[in-house]
């Protein structure tokens, strides 16, 4: 293998990669344990992995509270969303042990301290709404009444769901390198890749020199595609359509939290980690309902400095196949009206794979829309 060692990578969120993993300690017996949730554990594993730095644990007061009125960590350092683990009490001792609801032990945390926070400002703050119909917002009301802050240790990193495609921050820097990469794209997605994800992604391609398909694999709502299913999605498409010497295929561990413009925020400065300079921003990116406005998620980034991320948001109008083009387009490129647009509804699309019915070539590759089909109809 040809090793390319003088590219330089956009530098890590604060400077320095952060790894919290380290040794299983001999007195974990004798530490109380808390349970995390899902979306807690998958946070949990990307503190670890350096995937969220510059953070080192579980976000205490000041952080959290400056992150929810300024977007940035109490020392300035720009940051979109909470990351916190929430407990019944304050615990006894000054380490306690963080285990998954099985009881299964995956780390130890620093007790640095235990704080109230109101359920309803946060949802107001980070979701930009305190309607219980969000996902994420009932997710946060479920959650236990207090927050427990302090550094972490994982000794156990949790099972990836797609082994082949779990790559680290620094996997996926090392891998970047190896390739002679410098300028390379992140693209978020929580969906099965479309023609208009596809142009966004080639288009972004087009001017830098990798692309990072990065499709988030941890908690999603039920009627989201599953992740087994998308994962094989993504796969006949890349084999098909993508020049693998340009694409990094891996999974993205997080939980989708639906916050539209800050989860929009918070998915790049994670991208950064992994080695992205530049982060695609479609149409109401991280968006779920009538939440947020179209393009809310990248008007954002205007409140920060233009240097403030470091990583470079790349935004891309609503996009479609235009019959009178004959190509992908949106408003920005296409002179026609609405009725040469090839326009799907969600709603459609799933109607037509269940009865066993191809969509037009123009919305999905066929490849992809088959393995569609055919989970949809087991
Ligand atoms: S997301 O929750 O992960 O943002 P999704 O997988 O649908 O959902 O979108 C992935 C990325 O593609 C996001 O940046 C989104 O804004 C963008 N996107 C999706 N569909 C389109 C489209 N038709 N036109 C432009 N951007 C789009």
């Amino acid at each position: 293998m040809s090793v390319v060692t003088d590219t330089k990578l956009i530098a890590p969120h604060g400077g320095t990669l952060v790894d919290r993993t380290g040794e299983r300690p001999d007195d974990l017996d004798t530490l109380e344990v808390v349970p995390l949730t899902s979306r807690e554990l998958s946070d949990l594993d990307m503190i670890a992995s350096g995937a969220l730095s510059p953070l080192e644990g579980f976000m205490g007061h000041e952080d959290y509270e400056a992150v929810l009125d300024t977007m940035r960590l109490a020392n300035g350092l720009p940051w979109a969303l909470p990351v916190c683990l929430a407990v019944d009490a304050a615990p006894r001792g000054d380490r306690v042990a963080l285990a998954d609801e099985s009881g299964k032990l995956f780390a130890v945390l620093e007790v640095e301290e235990t704080y109230e926070y109101d359920e309803q400002r946060e949802a107001q703050q980070a979701f930009r709404t305190t309607d219980e119909a969000h996902p994420g917002v009932a997710r946060l009301y479920e959650q236990r009444p207090l927050y427990l802050a302090g550094r972490v240790t994982v000794f156990e990193r949790a099972e990836p769901s797609f082994p082949e495609l779990a790559k680290d921050p620094a996997e996926t820097r090392a891998e970047f390198s190896e390739r002679g990469w410098r300028r390379v794209v992140g693209f978020q997605t929580r969906n099965p890749i479309h023609r208009a994800h596809e142009y966004l992604t080639k288009v972004a391609l087009e001017t830098v020199d990798g692309l990072l398909v990065h499709p988030l694999v941890g908690d999603t709502k039920s009627d989201d595609v599953p992740a087994a299913t998308r994962v094989e999605c993504y796969r006949v498409l890349l084999d098909g359509y993508y020049p693998s010497e340009r694409v990094v295929l891996s999974a993205f561990p997080a939980a989708m939290r639906y916050a539209g413009p800050r989860e929009a925020i918070w998915h790049a400065i994670c991208r950064k980690n992994y080695g992205c300079s530049h982060f695609i921003v479609g149409r109401d990116h991280a968006g779920v309902g009538d939440y947020y406005g179209t393009y809310d998620a990248q008007l954002i980034f205007d409140e920060f400095e233009p240097h403030e991320l470091d990583i470079e948001p790349m935004f891309f109008e609503h996009s479609f196949w235009c019959r009178a083009c004959g190509s992908m387009a949106s408003a920005k490129t296409c002179p026609h009206g609405g009725d040469d647009h090839v326009f799907l509804s969600g709603t459609k699309v799933r109607e037509m794979l269940g009865n066993g019915d191809l969509p037009p070539e123009e919305f999905s590759r066929p490849e992809v829309a088959q393995v569609l089909i055919q989970a949809y109809q087991a």
